[in-house]
């Protein structure tokens, strides 16, 4: 795959699962072209003048590691940022919360507990969690979170949110839909998580792997302790709302 445009800047990116998740800030963009490839949706245009690139990646971590992969290569990316939809872990969130993951965390690598025939299944809370290897200035480590980049977390910061709380938290990925509360708790008490969604870890550890600053924000869409609070894709919209102010900030603060 090969860009469309010849930018004379390093672009920005913002990658959504769906829709609804970049929809509004690709159609923002001026002098827009689009195409597909592998199943993901790109768009190269300008925001306020400056370079943009949005992804559609579609849902869960290996299309999300697939698209950053290919922009990362593709694109040289001033920074990557991901946008979308979160399940509550924190009974204080509501639906329009915002959440700036700081920590990103995954269940992904796990040792379930050894078990004879007959003595059934281990469940989470049995398992020994060791994240994911990377080699570190040398040595092979077992990673088990990363973060969003400082600066990037400090513009987002400056930008008021008009749905909901804004703050850093913990982010919990995974290709998992937990609803059942008692697991939400585990989860909670286990890894420090504020909320749950499926593209977050991959996009952090790949942003890590090939050095390219990452920011990732999540808007709460759905809370099992609030049973009226069901997932709406609405709250997609509502946070690109809020990111592409994000993105206009670091314009400004780039130019
Ligand atoms: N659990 C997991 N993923 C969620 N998402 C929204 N709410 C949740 C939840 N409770 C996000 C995922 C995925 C899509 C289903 O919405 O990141 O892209």
């Amino acid at each position: 795959m090969q860009s469309k445009k010849t930018f004379d800047k390093k672009p920005i990116i913002l990658m959504g699962a769906l829709n609804s998740e970049c929809g509004l800030i690709t159609d923002a963009l001026t002098d827009r072209e689009s195409f597909i490839y592998g199943d993901c949706k790109f768009t190269e245009g300008y925001l306020d003048g400056y370079p943009v690139v949005t992804v559609m990646s579609l849902m869960g971590q290996v299309n999300a590691a697939f698209a950053t992969t290919l922009v990362i290569g593709i694109y040289n990316p001033k920074c990557i940022i991901f946008n979308g939809t979160a399940g509550a872990h924190d009974p204080q969130l509501h639906q329009g919360d915002i959440i700036l993951g700081e920590n990103i965390v995954t269940t992904r690598g796990y040792f379930t507990p050894q078990k004879a025939e007959g003595e059934g299944l281990g469940g989470p809370d049995e398992f020994e969690y060791f994240g994911c290897e990377m080699i570190i200035e040398g040595e092979d480590k077992s990673v088990k979170y990363f973060q969003s980049d400082e600066n990037l977390l400090k513009i987002a910061e400056k930008i008021p949110c008009h749905t909901g709380k804004l703050r850093r938290g913990t982010v919990l990925s995974g290709d998992f839909w937990n609803r059942e509360i008692d697991r939400l708790k585990f989860y909670r008490s286990s890894f420090g998580s504020d909320c749950e969604e499926m593209e977050g870890f991959p996009i952090a550890q790949i942003c890590a792997k090939l050095d390219c600053p990452f920011l990732l924000i999540r808007i709460i869409s759905n809370s099992e302790y609030y049973p009226e609070e069901l997932f709406d894709e609405i709250f997609g919209v509502k946070c690109q709302e809020y990111t592409i102010e994000v993105m206009r900030e670091m314009i400004r603060e780039t130019v």
